[in-house]
């Protein structure tokens, strides 16, 4: 009966929290948007008119995206750490794949990709790794699109995913949204983030997405970030996105 009583109470202390429900309204916020990955990406492959080479980086259970991507010509690279059967084309982490496509170690591959998906592990520093290794085999007037960039709560872009009681509960952005807001203030290149499916940034470096932010965020503090998001990562919401690539 003690015990029962002390849980009750974590809960109703849980339940009353602000922050938890915060989290949990972001979350529902988050989940009503218009819009998602698979129909940014798949809009940006037909804006090409032509056929295309499509690369995703982190697929898991391929059904959920990389099969209703309509490019001609698709590969996908996972180290398989979240499924019994990988079913990844290169099953190896985007570091190796990377330094095997730059040694030319495949036969058959592309060594260039008018889009790529970047949706593998979830940290500021492997994601800016991969968008620098995208940069370098994305093919003339190509699309980068980066998965998690826009993290609802500071809960959602928490760093250790395994933490599942916090106000996020199960979903978890991690923290890409640092390593795209890193590349959104090189003045190289174009970038936006469509405001649909936790955040989808894009960059590319022809197509005029974007100019990069003035705004300093020094040490990437995550309430600076919520203060000026819009600005920060240059957000537009799916209707502008169309409108956008359309032009
Ligand atoms: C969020 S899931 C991908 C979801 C998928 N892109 C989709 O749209 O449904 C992340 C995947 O990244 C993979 N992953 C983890 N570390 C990786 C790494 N270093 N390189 C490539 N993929 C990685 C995991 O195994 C997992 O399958």
């Amino acid at each position: 009966m003690k015990k029962y009583i002390t849980y009750f109470k974590q809960v109703r202390g849980i339940s009353r929290d602000p922050f938890f429900k915060k989290g949990e309204k972001n979350s529902l916020e988050e989940l009503k948007k218009i819009g998602s990955r698979t129909e940014v990406i798949n809009k940006l492959v037909s804006s090409f008119n032509r056929q295309t080479t499509y690369l995703e980086i982190g697929v898991r259970d391929p059904e959920d995206n990389f099969s209703k991507i309509s490019s001609a010509l698709k590969f996908s690279v996972d180290p398989g750490f979240e499924v019994q059967e990988n079913k990844a084309d290169f099953p190896c982490t985007s570091d190796m794949f990377f330094q095997r496509l730059k040694s030319r170690e495949w036969k058959g591959v592309p060594d260039q990709f008018d889009v790529i998906f970047i949706d593998g592990l979830h940290t500021a520093e492997q994601a800016d790794r991969d968008i620098a290794n995208s940069l370098e085999i994305l093919a003339d007037g190509g699309f980068i699109v980066i998965h998690d960039c826009n993290p609802p709560t500071e809960w959602h872009a928490r760093e250790e995913f395994h933490f599942g009681r916090s106000p996020a509960g199960k979903y978890w952005n991690g923290t890409s949204w640092k390593a795209f807001l890193k590349w959104r203030k090189n003045k190289d290149i174009y970038s936006c983030c469509v405001d649909t499916d936790w955040g989808v940034g894009l960059i590319s470096k022809k197509f005029l997405l974007g100019e990069a932010t003035t705004l300093a965020n020094e040490f990437y503090e995550y309430k600076k970030f919520d203060a000026h998001r819009k600005e920060f990562l240059n957000l537009i919401n799916m209707e502008e996105f169309t409108h956008l690539i359309n032009k």
